[in-house]
C-alpha cells in the first residue's frame, strides 16, 4: 500500500512540499489548509501535472482533516511566515496558536504518525507539537539543520567551484541567528573546508549560512520555500524508506549534549521509527560555547510559550 504523507499549510512551503513529495513519487499527500479553495485547487493542479511529470501519487486538497487519517506522516508548515525586519521568533505568539490546533486535530486521526515540523520559531514549534500530540519523542522531529546545512553547502560549492554533491555540511543549534555552523565538520570530499579556505572566507560563509533565512526575506519580501520544502522531503524520504539517514534535525534533547527537555538541532538518525537515535559529536570549547548560546536562545522562548499558556 502507499505510504500517506498529510501537509499540513497549502501556501508557499506547504504546496512546494506537496510538489516535491508527489513528483519524487514517494506517497499519497493530503494538503489541508483553513483556506477554502487553496489546497483543492493546488491539489488539482498538481494532479494535472502527473501525467507530465509522470507520477501516480494521488494529491488531495481539503479543510478538514477527515482524508487525513492514518497519515504516516504530518508535515506542519501552518502558521505566518516573517515579513521584512521580523525575527523568526516574532511569529511566536499567532504560530503557537495554529500549531496547538493543527497538532491536536490531525493526531487525533493519525495517532501512529510521525510529525515533521516546519512553522517558525522551530525549535518551540517543536516544543508546542510536542506536548499537544502527547507523542513520543522520537516521533516529533523540527525541519532546520537540513536547510541551514543545505545553504552552508551551497555557498561552499560556491566559494570553490566544486560539485554541491561533494560537500557535506553541519548546522546545529536553534534555528535563528545563534544557530552553529561547524567548519571542522563540513567537508568537500572528505577534506575539512578547514584545509581548503582561509579564515576569513570560512567566516564569511559562517555568517551568510546564519543570515541566509533573511536574505531569501530581504529578496522576497517573504520566507524561503524551494530549500525548505526540499529539506522536509529529505526527512520525509529517509523516514518513508528507513533509510537510517544521518541529518541534522531539532529533536527532544534528554541529557545530550548537556540539555534537558528542550528541543534543539542536533545530528540525528532517522528511519522508520522517526528519530532512531541522536548522535553526539565531540564539541571543541568553542563549539560547545555557540550550542550553549543557542540553547538559552530557545530556552527563553520556552519561557515565553509558558507565558503565553497562562
Ligand atoms: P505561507 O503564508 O505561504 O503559508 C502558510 C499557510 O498556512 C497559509 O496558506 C495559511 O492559510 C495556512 N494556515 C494558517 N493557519 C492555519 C491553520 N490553522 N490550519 C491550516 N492551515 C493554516 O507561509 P510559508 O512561507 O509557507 O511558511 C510557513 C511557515 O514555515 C512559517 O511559519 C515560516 O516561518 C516557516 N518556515 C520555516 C522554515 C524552517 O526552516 N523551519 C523555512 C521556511 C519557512
Ligand atoms: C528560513 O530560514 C524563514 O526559517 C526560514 O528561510
Amino acid at each position: 500500500m502507499k505510504k500517506k504523507v498529510t501537509v499540513i499549510g497549502a501556501g508557499n512551503v506547504g504546496a512546494t512540499t506537496a510538489q516535491r513529495l508527489a513528483e519524487k513519487d514517494l506517497c499519497d499527500v493530503v494538503l489541508i489548509d483553513i483556506v477554502e479553495g487553496v489546497p483543492q485547487g493546488k491539489a488539482l493542479d498538481l494532479t494535472e501535472a502527473a501525467p507530465i511529470e509522470k507520477h501516480d501519487s494521488h494529491i488531495i486538497g481539503t479543510n478538514t482533516y477527515d482524508d487525513s487519517a492514518n497519515s504516516d506522516i504530518v508535515i506542519i508548515t501552518a502558521g505566518i511566515p516573517r515579513k521584512p525586519g521580523m525575527s523568526r521568533d516574532d511569529l511566536i505568539s499567532t504560530n503557537a496558536g495554529i500549531m496547538k490546533n493543527v497538532t491536536e486535530q490531525v493526531t487525533k486521526l493519525s495517532p501512529d504518525s510521525i510529525l515533521i515540523i516546519v512553522s517558525n520559531p522551530l525549535d518551540a514549534m517543536c516544543q508546542v507539537a510536542y506536548e499537544a500530540s502527547g507523542f513520543p519523542q522520537n516521533r516529533v522531529v523540527g525541519m532546520a539543520g537540513v536547510l541551514d546545512s543545505a545553504r552552508f553547502r551551497a555557498f561552499i560549492a560556491m566559494e570553490l567551484n566544486v560539485s554541491v554533491e561533494n560537500t557535506h555540511a553541519f548546522v546545529l543549534g536553534g534555528h535563528g541567528d545563534t544557530m552553529v555552523p561547524l567548519p571542522r565538520y563540513s567537508t568537500v570530499a572528505g577534506i575539512p573546508i578547514t584545509e581548503l579556505m582561509s579564515q576569513d572566507r570560512i567566516d564569511a560563509l559562517v555568517e551568510r549560512t546564519r543570515k541566509g533565512g533573511a536574505e531569501i526575506v530581504g529578496l522576497l519580501t517573504t520566507s524561503a520555500y524551494y530549500a525548505p520544502a526540499s529539506a522536509a522531503v529529505e526527512m520525509a524520504e529517509a523516514i518513508l524508506k528507513d533509510k537510517k539517514k544521518i541529518l541534522p534535525c531539532a529533536a527532544y534533547l534528554q541529557g545530550e549534549y548537556g540539555f534537558n527537555e528542550l528541543f534543539i538541532g542536533v545530528p540525528v538518525k532517522l528511519g522508520a521509527n522517526g528519530v532512531e537515535e541522536i548522535i553526539e559529536i565531540t564539541l571543541a570549547d568553542d563549539e560547545k560555547a555557540a550550542l550553549q548560546k543557542s540553547a538559552d536562545a530557545v530556552q527563553e522562548l520556552k519561557t515565553v510559550l509558558k507565558n503565553l499558556d497562562q
